[in-house]
């Protein structure tokens, strides 16, 4: 069988019907009475949904790997088996308030795949892996893409393991149970060898459903930097402390946020910036609060826009306002990515040959994918979701839909898994 009818082929063993049940068995862990899912990174519900991954695995013959921070890798064999693996894969921790798609799609499109390759009775000459990578969220235990980031080599698991949740967990324990609870073939001590690595993702954005376009080849992702701000005043009674005796955090903090809102204006509507989560100490109604801690997400795909921003925001988040002083602190910078046109070229035609529809778009949202590009040639493919809605319980993506990039997906890894591509 030539390359075009082997893939043809292998597309006809894409299950839609497997492929929306697997999401729906998956969304049960973590299930929200809205409809959504809360699977945070290490908890139990996140060790419950890898023991379904790994029995699917299993069922399978395939082989089951984990590393250092609990990334779990699900690997079909090829005919040389020594050869680097092409990967896929994605997250199956969620938002506190997620969807049943963000991450999940990645992950199951991935293991869609090498059911397909089975049940076509396809031997690709490179082996394939599926990789779950560990909390790609963050919102349990900042930074987000954690598994991804220590698997580039860019930070290292002790760096994080003291970082807590909000309830006093720290990542190192959390991590601990995860690792003890996963049934693997073997704990890597050193990182797999990517020949390339291709992530499915639905796409978090308006732009195919509008245009009403299947398959988005996506051409990189825009940079991001984390914040972390701490304001400290003094906590006292609300009733008896004149205003003009006050330190009060909070009111310092709202001044700080209106300026930050100022800083990141932008005519052309490309700056993202997010100031998602405040924490305050006591948080009484009576006492003045002594302590506000805020996160700023802010994005956008020049580096130049993001580290001019950068300075004006370190500028106002240090020293005294208000009474209060006021520190910041940096936990994620990544720079802007671009995919080798190579590989989105191969996305594309992908899409082409099936047929589908195709264009090219830039991601908004960060990925596994923009630090697994560090490392070996790398991709994205996007599919539509609804009014492009995600990071909410109501997101959805059409069955068929995800059928279409799965069988994108299939067909780029098994072009790449060639031994001489
Ligand atoms: C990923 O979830 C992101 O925040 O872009
Ligand atoms: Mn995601
Ligand atoms: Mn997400």
């Amino acid at each position: 069988m030539n390359a075009q009818k082997r893939i043809a082929h292998l597309c006809g063993f894409v299950d839609e019907d497997r492929l929306w049940r697997r999401h729906m068995e998956l969304a049960q862990i973590g299930a929200l009475p809205s409809g959504g899912v809360n699977r945070q990174a290490l908890s139990a519900e996140d060790i419950d949904a890898r023991h379904l991954l790994i029995g699917w695995a299993r069922m399978r013959g395939y082989r089951i790997e984990t590393d250092a921070i609990a990334n779990l890798y699900i690997r079909r064999a090829g005919r040389y088996d020594d050869r680097p693996t092409v990967a896929t894969g994605s997250h199956i921790d969620t938002q506190p308030l997620g969807g049943r798609f963000d991450g999940a799609y990645g992950v199951l499109a991935g293991i869609e795949v090498l059911e397909s390759l089975d049940d076509a009775g396809i031997e690709t000459d490179h082996p394939i892996t599926v990789v779950a990578w560990t909390n790609e969220e963050g919102s349990r235990f900042a930074p987000g893409a954690m598994g991804s980031l220590i698997f580039s080599g860019l930070r290292r698991v002790d760096e994080f393991s003291a970082n807590a949740d909000a309830e006093g967990t720290t990542l190192s324990a959390a991590l601990k149970s995860t690792l003890d609870a996963m049934d693997t073939d073997r704990q890597l001590d050193t990182r797999p060898t990517f020949k390339a690595y291709i992530e499915a993702h639905i796409e978090q954005g308006p732009v195919l459903e509008a245009r009403r376009i299947d398959i988005g080849a996506v051409t990189g992702i825009q940079g991001t930097r984390w914040f972390e701000v701490e304001v400290n005043g003094r906590s006292a009674h609300a009733g008896t402390t004149p205003m003009s005796k006050r330190a009060d955090a909070i009111t310092a903090a709202i001044d700080i946020m209106t300026d930050l809102r100022r800083i990141a204006e932008d005519p052309e509507d490309r700056l993202r910036f997010t100031m998602g989560r405040v924490d305050v100490v006591p948080n009484s109604p009576n006492t003045i609060p002594e302590q506000v801690r805020f996160t700023i997400d802010m994005r956008h795909p020049e580096q130049q826009v993001l580290e001019d921003r950068t300075r004006a925001i370190v500028a106002r988040c240090t020293g005294p306002s208000g009474g209060c002083r006021v520190s910041i602190r940096e936990v994620l910078t990544q720079p802007p990515c671009d995919f080798p046109e190579a590989i989105v070229a191969r996305v594309e035609n992908a899409a082409n040959a099936l047929p589908a529809s195709c264009m090219r778009l830039p991601s908004g949202a960060f990925h596994d994918a923009l630090f697994v590009a560090r490392i070996c040639p790398t991709g994205m493919i996007f599919v539509p979701c609804r009014d492009g809605i995600s990071h909410n319980p109501t997101e959805y993506a059409e069955p068929a839909h995800l059928a279409a990039g799965a069988r994108v997906l299939a067909a780029t890894l098994v072009g790449l898994a060639e031994k001489d591509a």
